[in-house]
């Protein structure tokens, strides 16, 4: 079977410090965009995003255009999906049109895993279900070694909706190779207690105070409503126990750094105040999405 990516628990620590040094290479500095290095002229990259998203879809195809691949882009409502076309059936039809690798992002946790039995093209997994999005944890943490110059050690608290979140999977993966103390913080209704199991080093903690207190990342997650059919708090409540205040960061690590993969619930999950202030790197994420997807895209073309 041709190498995807389908999900950060399927990778050993060397791979994926090898795609986080590849990203340095292609990070943008001072004021230039990112490099065109056309290591992958002649390939081709389908994307094909059967659930919205803005910041994933518009990085990969970025990416794939910086890579010098020619890029083709698939939408649910746009293309026969939205006339009952099979998911099968769709991903048959683009295969036969002979891409070198599959971008996909889909509703259901394993879609990807599955047709990646079936397929010989090459699927990078760009969100699925509430199960893994393997190039978000990478991008993030690409952020944090930015920032912090290392993982190790780390306490990184991961506070929201983590029962829905492939962002949090996903990350709790990849921060358990690099020996990161993890704590994950949610309402009950969100923080289901299998969760401590997914991997070593991950306490979970119901108390938002708690959970802050001594951070050096904090890593807020949206609370995703559209995957909510009867929300167990309204939003001011919500809030109140569980969105990030400037009362939380003084009592994190002094250097602490604030994350979020957006999009953002604004006076839910997180206040403008601390989503806007220099703690933030939610805008540094957004920009380390080109450069790590560059080096994700260059392991599935060049293999
Ligand atoms: N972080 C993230 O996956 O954002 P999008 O849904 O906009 O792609």
């Amino acid at each position: 079977m041709a190498r995807g990516l389908l999900g950060i628990e399927e990778l050993e620590r060397p791979e994926i410090e090898e795609i986080l040094d590849r990203a340095v290479a292609f990070q943008a500095h001072g004021g230039a965009t990112f490099a065109k290095v056309n290591t992958s002229t002649g390939k081709m990259v389908v994307n094909a995003f059967f659930e919205n998203s803005t910041r994933t879809r518009s990085s990969f195809e970025i990416a794939a255009k910086r890579l010098g691949a020619d890029t083709l882009a698939i939408t649910a409502s746009g293309s026969s999906v939205s006339k009952g076309e099979s998911l099968v059936d769709t991903l048959n039809t683009l295969v036969a049109m002979r891409p070198s690798a599959i971008v996909m992002r889909h509703k259901a946790s394993g879609a990807p895993h599955f047709l990646s039995r079936y397929l010989t093209t090459p699927i990078v997994n760009a969100g699925d279900g509430t199960h893994e999005h393997p190039t978000q944890a990478l991008l993030d943490a690409r952020t944090i070694l930015d920032r912090c110059g290392r993982l190790e050690g780390l306490r990184v608290t991961i506070i929201g909706d983590i029962q829905h979140s492939r962002v949090a999977r996903s990350n709790v993966h990849l921060l358990s190779r690099f020996g990161v103390d993890i704590v994950l913080c949610g309402p009950p209704s969100l923080l289901p207690r299998e969760m401590a199991q997914i991997a070593s080093g991950v306490t979970l903690e119901y108390d938002m105070r708690r959970a802050v207190r001594g951070a050096d990342v904090i890593m807020m997650l949206r609370v995703q409503l559209e995957r909510i059919h009867e929300p167990a708090m309204q939003a001011g409540e919500y809030f109140r126990f569980y969105g990030l205040r400037q009362e939380h960061i003084e009592l994190a690590n002094p250097d602490v750094i604030v994350m979020h993969p957006g999009p953002m619930n604004r006076g839910m999950e997180i206040s403008s105040e601390v989503a806007d202030s220099q703690r933030s790197m939610v805008l540094n994420q957004v920009e380390n999405g080109v450069p790590v997807r560059m080096a994700v895209l260059e392991r599935v073309l060049l293999q």
